[in-house]
């Protein structure tokens, strides 16, 4: 009881500010975790019942913010400027050595080439020389599973998985048992709310300038009114659990076009309707989810996917931490009868921690741990599972009106 307390406290605090810990005796195995897959330096070090010792993140967001989108070279070189002090930093924080390790856990699939390398190179040769046992990691698996750490959820469970890379809806049956229910055809929601953004020139809004677009679009969308753009929900004729992002992209493009035409004003200024647009936009990415989510439900509940008791929803990924499609999301769960479980926003996007935690769950069940000496290589695309979005879209499971009426 003692223990957990401290464990949410640490959770609150972040650790950032941390003292270094002088070198301890440790009960229980530890796992180093190490995440390069995007644009986030992470690592962290766990102990095997997820209480988390000390951690390190460097971000490349304002970078990326001011390149206008991420460039894979510039990401690469960040991430090997960065690599040796994140880890270093998770290290001493924890006040643990490498020889006190148990495993070292790394992202490796899917994500982009470059930065995937990186932190496999830095993993490869870290192992080797400390001579501890390899988990490559994959990066889905590990945000699908981040809510374990936090709370006990058993399998199987349903999980929604959104980020600026992914979309996807799945069962997650064991720590390494997936059935793909859908998945992104073309982009990723954080990816249009990303290019929205930077259509609507946000780092240019003084409230935003160093904000994400996915941050930048929630915040607006509070001083909007959604109705006043109503963009058409994507693949309403599609009975299926995928998502499609780039139709609804280019309705917001021409609605964007016009207004720059009416308010006679050149692209890169900013409108006087951004924040409806930002509502509408944000509006519209949330009511899709949502459907492509309520499907899902009602496919596992006709094959008896989920327990009929307490069933659950986790939904996970860097657009989880928008709190309008958490509470749209909610008006599905209540209306099918599951619990809803969203990790806090720092565990929704990319981090070390939820690297290290799918590291322990992996370690716990002997599942995919190497030798040091083992030669892994990198696969920046990887799909999650088991892909059954055939079975789903030949169920072509209509969906009841729910009426998603949520303030901003
Ligand atoms: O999971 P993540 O950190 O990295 C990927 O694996 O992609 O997610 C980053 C994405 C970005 O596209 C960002 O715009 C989006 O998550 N995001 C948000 C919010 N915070 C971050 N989207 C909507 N609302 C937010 N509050
Ligand atoms: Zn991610």
């Amino acid at each position: 009881m003692f223990h957990k307390r401290i464990k949410t406290l640490q959770h609150l605090l972040q650790y950032k500010n941390s003292a270094p810990l002088s070198r301890k005796a440790f009960s229980s195995r530890l796992v180093l975790g190490i995440e390069t897959s995007c644009d986030d330096t992470g690592a962290a070090v766990l102990e095997e019942n997820g209480f988390i010792l000390g951690e390190s993140l460097h971000s490349q967001k304002e970078v990326h913010l001011r390149t206008g989108g991420i460039i894979p070279t510039v990401a690469q070189q960040l991430h090997r400027e960065n690599i040796e002090r994140v880890v270093q930093e998770a290290l001493e924080r924890s006040g643990v050595t490498p020889n006190q390790l148990s495993a070292v856990a790394t992202t490796v699939k899917p994500g982009l080439a470059l930065s995937l390398g990186i932190g496999l190179d830095f993993s490869k040769r870290f192992v080797k020389e400390h001579n501890k046992p390899f988990i490559p990691i994959h990066h889905m698996e590990a945000h699908a599973l981040t809510a374990r750490m936090l709370q006990p959820i058993s399998f199987p469970f349903l999980v929604l998985l959104i980020s600026g890379g992914h979309s996807l809806l799945a069962v997650a049956q064991g720590v390494d048992d997936f059935l793909l229910l859908g998945h992104a055809l073309d982009e990723a929601p954080g990816d249009t709310l990303d290019k929205v953004a930077r259509r609507l020139s946000l780092t240019k809004h003084p409230r935003c300038s160093t904000m994400s677009g996915g941050q930048a679009i929630e915040l607006l969308a509070k001083d909007g009114d959604r109705t006043r753009f109503p963009f058409k929900t994507p693949m309403g004729q599609t009975y299926d659990c995928c998502f499609s992002f780039a139709g609804l992209r280019n309705q917001i493009t021409q609605t964007i076009m016009k207004k720059e035409a009416e308010e006679g004003v050149e692209q890169g200024t900013l409108l006087q309707c951004t924040n409806d647009i930002a509502a509408a936009t944000q509006h519209t990415v949330a009511c899709h989810l949502a459907k492509r989510t309520h499907r899902a439900i009602l496919f596992c509940k006709a094959n008896s996917l989920l327990p009929s008791d307490s069933p659950t929803l986790v939904v996970s990924g860097g657009v989880a931490s928008n709190q309008y499609i958490r509470k749209t999301l909610t008006i599905i769960t209540e209306e099918t009868g599951l619990q809803l479980v969203c990790p806090p926003a720092k565990f929704c996007t990319d981090n070390g921690v939820m690297i290290a935690w799918n590291g322990v769950e992996r370690l716990r069940e002997g599942k995919g741990i190497l030798s040091p000496d083992v030669n892994v290589c990198y696969e920046p695309k990887s799909p999650l599972g088991v892909d059954i979005t055939t079975e789903v879209k030949a169920a072509a499971i209509r969906l009841p009106s729910v009426k998603i009426k949520i303030p901003n």
